[in-house]
């Protein structure tokens, strides 16, 4: 199960990636929000974080303007590690060296086309399980004070 979420900045580009799900027969849930009106992004980021962080999601995708506001709130909750990947290596690259649980776009920089290669790559890419990736996460779950 995927869990997705948006603000208005980037509610257009998630029907778009819910079109693309569907056509793949991917399951997710969508969170809101359901209009182009405005919004607040930690309210979505805060949703998908938590259905994930609990298990109850597998992945999460998420996407406002910039996807940074998203992507920095999504942060804040344990266990999540969320990713803003605007290119198919960075894609990749998160999920076989971060874990990385929950993907990010900015609605208002990338396109359709391009944001559905990133949605197949990172969700097609297993953890490397290697012992150095293991450690460095590990230490990012400990906590950075
Ligand atoms: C909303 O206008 C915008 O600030 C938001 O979508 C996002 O880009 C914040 O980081």
């Amino acid at each position: 199960m995927i869990a997705l979420g948006s603000d208005h900045g980037g509610y257009e580009l998630k029907q778009e990636v819910i079109k693309y799900l569907e056509e793949k027969n991917i399951a997710f849930k969508d969170m809101g929000c359901y209009s182009k009106e405005s919004c607040d992004y930690p309210d979505f980021a805060k949703q998908v974080a938590k259905e994930v962080a609990g298990g109850n999601s597998q992945y999460g995708i998420l996407i406002c303007g910039t996807g940074i506001g998203i992507s920095i709130s999504a942060n804040k909750v344990k266990g999540i590690r969320a990713a803003l990947c605007h290119d198919c290596f960075s894609a990749q690259a998160t999920r076989e060296h971060n874990n990385a649980n929950v993907l990010v776009f900015g609605g208002r920089i990338i396109g359709s086309g391009l944001a559905v290669k990133i949605v197949d790559t990172f969700l097609n890419t297993p953890f490397s399980n290697d012992e150095r990736h293991i450690r460095r996460i590990n230490k990012i779950e400990e906590g950075i004070e």
